[in-house]
């Protein structure tokens, strides 16, 4: 196949915020759409509990925005969460016009039914059952397959962006990626007048994870190489409930399990979250996680309950068939006994920083979705709003792409990606290696409960990982695995240097040495500046 692709828009990521954007673009212009694997996989697919939205008379933008801000403890850009829930309801009718289809309220015909899930002071997530991702990115991905101008990537891997002097351009703007396909293992030049940034989250730094394999934080990495600012990846939101089975990866039960009444319980049948907050069940993510954590560790014991066993079967059966089936293949039947579970690594709330309008510190280079750092979270993720934010923050950049199309060049001379210095590499085995080393230090001194000494253990191993693999990136022919493995090192060392920052606890961020949290110096985002970050050419971060 050729090896030298143009296109007006190229957009690396094909889950909730990529496909959007892809939907959302003119008809008339050509686009690409990567993704690493199938289209599919990725972390939308897997999403349950269900986008949140301001759609019952009872409820208010102003709730949405007050409990979104509380649950990002502080360091939530008001003004984009603003945005973000102001929008949320016509986000949800696209989604409707696009033939997403929404579980309906009993009785049929009077409107969809809304759950609840943790922070949230209303019903206000719309869903498809227990399985909200997989209706979204089929749908969207049947339609976007249709779609003549839009032409598929699977399988390609993009290694780095192609900005500044790399491209041969006069200023930094980016030009597009250099990509690796994995069947032919051949790497091509893609180059586009915008690149945008969908790549998803970083949760795969972590052994134990909610996130499929895809979500090695590609996307932050390859940014913060080509020179733009990263901002408050210490916050890595850790879900409370994963199910605990020697055989059973990543799979999640959904917070809305509690929304509808699910208790968590210790081996012994007693329920402990009222003792710790006073919303129990459903007080924000990092508060359930810490004191699970805290209850694991102080009973040595590996794992605890949640129980939706005192509801009707037939309810719990409607409402969440996948879980209900999964851990009945495990054994467990969630309508007669509690489901063993454990807090795993879920989301990343920091990411590229970006403007309103998805801009990115480069020119023509944009990021959205999980990779992005908008504002929106500050300190924690609440529930669900994760797909609101790929949604709209897909609107907001197809609007200014489209806008600025007409007056942004195709790119002209790049040179074609070099491998005539490298071989092919014979030692395999260091790269899996070096992925389980990293993956579980990462577990164990950056996890849920961080110290400075732990923080200084970690990060004088990362130092020699990335020493390592730099050099293994530099000798031989680049693969998927070692790709990853590249990015996740860049990913786990950004969290280390932004965890060792913040001299106090708030949100998703708990540290032994600073328990408190400090409003007085520490409410501000932590903003990472790369070695060749232009301050010229950097978007307007403020108030964030
Ligand atoms: P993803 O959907 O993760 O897609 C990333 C894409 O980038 C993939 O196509 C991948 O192949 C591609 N990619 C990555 N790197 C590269 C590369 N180098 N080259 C080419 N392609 C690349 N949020 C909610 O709001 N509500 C929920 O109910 C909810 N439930 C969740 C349940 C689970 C189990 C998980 C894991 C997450 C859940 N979340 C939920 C979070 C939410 O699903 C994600 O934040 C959101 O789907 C991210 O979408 P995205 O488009 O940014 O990335
Ligand atoms: C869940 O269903 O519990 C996940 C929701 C989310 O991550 O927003």
């Amino acid at each position: 196949m050729e090896n030298n692709h143009l296109f007006d828009v190229l957009i690396i990521g094909s889950g909730a915020a990529g496909l959007s954007l892809a939907l959302r673009l003119p008809t008339t212009i050509r686009v690409a759409l990567i993704a690493k694997g199938r289209l599919r996989e990725g972390n939308t697919y897997y999403a349950q509990g269900g986008i949140s939205a301001v759609l019952d008379k009872g409820d208010t933008v102003d709730s949405h925005v007050a409990d979104t801000l509380d649950a990002g403890a502080g360091l939530c850009d008001e003004k984009t969460v603003r945005l973000v829930v102001e929008k949320g309801p016509e986000n949800i009718r696209w989604l409707l016009s696009e033939g997403v289809s929404f579980t309906r309220d009993r009785p049929p015909g009077e409107g969809y039914h809304l759950t609840r899930e943790g922070g949230h002071s209303h019903r206000r997530v719309i869903h498809a059952a227990d399985a909200t991702g997989r209706e979204l990115e089929t749908t969207l991905e049947a339609l976007t397959r249709r779609r003549e101008n839009i032409q598929l990537f699977e399988n390609h891997n993009a290694i780095d962006l192609i900005n500044g002097s790399r491209g041969g351009a006069q200023d930094n703007r980016c030009l597009g990626a250099y990509i690796l396909d994995r069947e032919s293992g051949r790497v091509g030049r893609f180059l586009a007048r915008f690149t945008v940034l969908a790549t998803g989250g970083a949760s795969k730094v972590y052994l134990y994870t909610s996130n499929p394999d895809v979500s090695t934080g590609d996307g932050i990495a390859m940014a913060w190489r080509a020179g733009c600012r990263v901002s408050n990846m210490e916050f890595i939101q850790f879900h409370p409930t994963c199910l605990f089975h020697p055989h059973a990866k990543s799979f999640l039960i959904t917070e809305a399990l509690r929304g509808e009444g699910g208790r968590l319980l210790l081996p012994d049948g007693t329920r402990f979250m009222p003792a710790f907050d006073p919303r129990a069940e459903l007080a924000p993510r990092d508060i359930v996680a810490r004191a699970i954590d805290h209850e694991m560790k102080r009973l040595g014991v590996d794992c605890v309950y949640l129980d939706i066993s005192h509801k009707p079967a037939a309810f719990v059966q409607e409402h969440f068939p996948t879980i209900y089936s999964k851990c009945l293949e495990f054994g467990i039947d969630i309508t007669q006994q509690p489901i063993p579970v454990v807090p795993a690594a879920h989301y990343t709330c920091g990411g590229v920083l970006t403007d309103r309008r998805a801009r990115t510190d480069i020119p023509n280079l944009f990021a959205i979705g999980e990779a992005a750092y908008t504002g929106l979270h500050g300190a924690n993720r609440m529930a669900s709003n994760s797909l609101l934010e790929c949604l709209v923050f897909a609107q907001q950049s197809a609007d200014e792409i489209t806008a600025r199309l007409e007056d942004t060049p195709l790119p002209a001379e790049v040179p074609m990606w070099d491998e005539s210095r490298v071989t092919d590499s014979d030692e395999e085995v260091v790269v899996s290696h070096n992925w389980d080393e990293l993956r579980r230090f990462m577990w164990d001194y950056v996890g849920i409960v961080r110290s400075n000494k732990r923080l200084e253990r970690a990060r004088r191993r990362v130092e020699l990982l990335k020493h390592e693999i730099l050099e293994y990136y530099r000798y031989f022919r680049v693969t998927n695995d070692l790709l990853e493995l590249r990015n996740l090192v860049e990913v786990a060392d950004l969290i280390i240097r932004s965890a060792q920052r913040r001299k106090e606890s708030r949100g998703l961020h708990y540290t032994l040495d600073f328990p408190k949290r400090d409003d007085r110096f520490q409410r501000a985002p932590t903003v990472l500046l790369p070695n060749s970050f232009d301050p010229e050419c950097a978007v307007d971060d403020k108030p964030r």
